[in-house]
């Protein structure tokens, strides 16, 4: 395999805007309540494509591997909530941003694949973009160092799936995929109003 791709940084996705960050600082309960789901729920996804995809072994070792950190992630931010005495509620509303991905997905077995892959990229790379910037601008030394550390640990997710994807698509296939899928994430994201969410 040709050497690591670098087609996905931070610097590609369009910048969160400053009143994302003022909408978390003004409720970060309800941001750290949204963030323990999203680490969840991406441990989850991670699984699914194992569950979907099985028959393509190559993706397994790493897929297996990366949602196991998120779980860990989910299981750190599950400490942070209850050091703070903040319950998750027992129902999980419906992240609009992760519905959009999903709808913009194509049907066939390979297309649906390799934008599942994508998303995945994207939606790790957007995680990294949002909790540096968070970081940059919480008092809260606690949750500071931990965003700190966690942006650092997500850089990584941004490009594993890209990198996998190269087992079963030629690069320029993949690549072209994504520039598309950046343009479709930025319009998303820039649709959506600021909340306490991580999206
Ligand atoms: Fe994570
Ligand atoms: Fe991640």
């Amino acid at each position: 395999m040709a050497e690591q791709n670098n087609w996905l940084k931070v610097e590609d996705l369009r910048p969160t805007k400053d009143e994302w960050v003022d909408a978390v600082l003004a409720d970060l309960d309800a941001f750290l309540i949204d963030h323990a789901n999203c680490e969840r729920k991406a441990a989850g996804m991670m699984m699914g494509l194992v569950a979907k995809f099985s028959d393509r072994v190559e993706i397994i070792p790493e897929l297996v591997e990366t949602a196991i950190e998120e779980l860990e992630h989910f299981q750190s931010v599950f400490e942070l909530l209850q050091r703070r005495g903040i319950r998750l509620p027992p129902t999980i509303e419906k992240d609009p941003y992760m519905q959009q991905l999903h709808q913009r997905c194509r049907h066939g077995r390979d297309q649906r694949f390799m934008d599942l892959m994508i998303i995945c990229s994207l939606v790790e790379m957007r995680g990294v973009e949002r909790f540096k910037k968070l970081a940059e601008h919480l008092q809260d030394e606690e949750l500071k160092k931990y965003y700190e550390k966690l942006w650092r640990e997500e850089q990584n997710h941004g490009v594993i799936f890209l990198e996998l994807l190269r087992h079963y698509f030629d690069d320029e296939a993949i690549r072209k995929r994504l520039q598309w899928w950046i343009e479709e994430e930025a319009r998303i994201i820039d649709a959506l109003p600021p909340r306490p969410r991580v999206h």
